[in-house]
């Protein structure tokens, strides 16, 4: 089975290959290398044997989709992991999101279309349900505005598919991340972020690499037990292999709708104090840090109730945070050598 991985250097993408190679998916990465590095494709070697057909190709380029299914026309699915991720950017930057984002999620599907795929896998993010009113959220939760341009391509990404699965033959299944940390636990891949990290996580193992002075807790005075804001803080190596059964799902024919959404998250809800602590538990280091007022656009909490994915995709995530966490520090680690 060939299956198409758009993003596939990045982050969350090259994890997925990893698993998807390891079931025995032969697997072409499409990624522009925009916020990716060649090198993964030498770390996912290492870790599966195999290095996976790679295309540097912009999926703002049209004719490139194009050629790109002339090339390969054996593929049974796509898994779409490119896209722009920083929040602050989009607000800056809206049209770069939506072109980046909704450009070519649109470019994509037409190819689907015209060449009758049907098996489509999105990223799409727990930011869709904005500050829910009841924990933890399920996925008929109520899509809210979203706060920034970022947040709303993955709104309209999802009612774009929504309406083309409708009228095609494309099936299609919505993955809504919660928060994606950690490495593979080889610490042959990880998370590559360009310049000060915006996310927690890469900002707390770059404070203790000594490459940040100290860490900025945004806010304590949220109605929370320790005052700081809770997110569900899921490995990524467990996010990937909810890709796999997702996909497996659809290449069997065993989805009940044209759109399924899943929650992938833990089911756990970590307040920002409380990753400090457990980081410095399994770093054995003491994390500078300071309180700071909120930073805006940031919701209270948000952890998933997973019992869908559990039970209709028979996944559950296995890791810990404290495992989580250790191998993002065992990832930073290894990178600053
Ligand atoms: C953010 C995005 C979300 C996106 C996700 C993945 C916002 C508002 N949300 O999620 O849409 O899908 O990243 O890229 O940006 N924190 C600190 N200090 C820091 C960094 C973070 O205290 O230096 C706190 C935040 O206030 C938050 C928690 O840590 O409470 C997690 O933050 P982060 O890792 O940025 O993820 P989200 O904001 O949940």
């Amino acid at each position: 089975m060939k299956i198409l991985v758009t993003g596939g250097l990045g982050f969350i993408g090259s994890h997925t290959v990893v698993e998807l190679q390891n079931e025995g998916f032969d697997v072409v990465i499409i990624d522009n290398l925009s916020n990716s590095s060649l090198e993964v494709l030498d770390g996912i070697e290492r870790i599966t044997g195999k290095k996976p057909h790679f295309e540097n190709i912009d999926l703002r380029e049209k004719k490139s989709v194009q050629d790109l299914f002339v090339k390969y026309q054996d593929i049974n699915g796509v898994i779409h992991f490119a896209a722009s991720k920083a929040v602050g950017e989009s607000v800056e930057n809206p049209l770069l999101y939506y072109e980046n984002n909704i450009n070519t999620l649109v470019y994509l599907l037409q190819e689907l279309q015209a060449k009758q795929k049907t098996h489509f896998i999105f990223s799409s993010s727990c930011t869709v349900y904005g500050q829910a009113t009841t924990m933890p959220i399920t996925e008929n939760a109520p899509v809210q505005q979203a706060m920034s341009p970022y947040g709303n391509t993955k709104q309209i990404g999802e009612e774009i598919i929504t309406d083309v699965a409708k009228v095609t033959t494309i099936n299609a299944i919505l993955l809504r991340y919660f928060n994606p940390i950690g490495a593979h636990p080889s610490a042959e891949i990880g998370e590559l972020p360009i310049g000060i990290p915006q996310n927690l996580v890469p900002f707390i193992t770059q404070t203790a690499i000594g490459l940040r002075k100290e860490l900025s807790v945004f806010g304590d005075d949220y109605p929370t037990a320790d005052g700081t804001a809770i997110r569900d803080y899921i490995h990524v190596v467990d996010l990937a292999k909810a890709h796999v059964v997702a996909l497996q799902r659809l290449l069997e024919n065993k989805n009940t709708e044209k759109v399924e959404t899943f929650n992938i998250g833990t089911g756990t809800g970590s307040s920002v104090l409380e990753v400090i602590t457990t980081f410095e538990k399994v770093s054995n280091t003491k994390l500078p840090y300071k309180i700071v007022a909120r930073r805006e656009g940031d919701v209270i909490e948000a952890f998933a109730n997973t019992d869908k994915a559990n039970s209709v995709l028979g996944w559950k995530a296995q890791s810990t945070l404290e495992e989580a966490l250790a191998s993002a520090w065992k990832w930073e680690q290894k990178i600053r050598r």
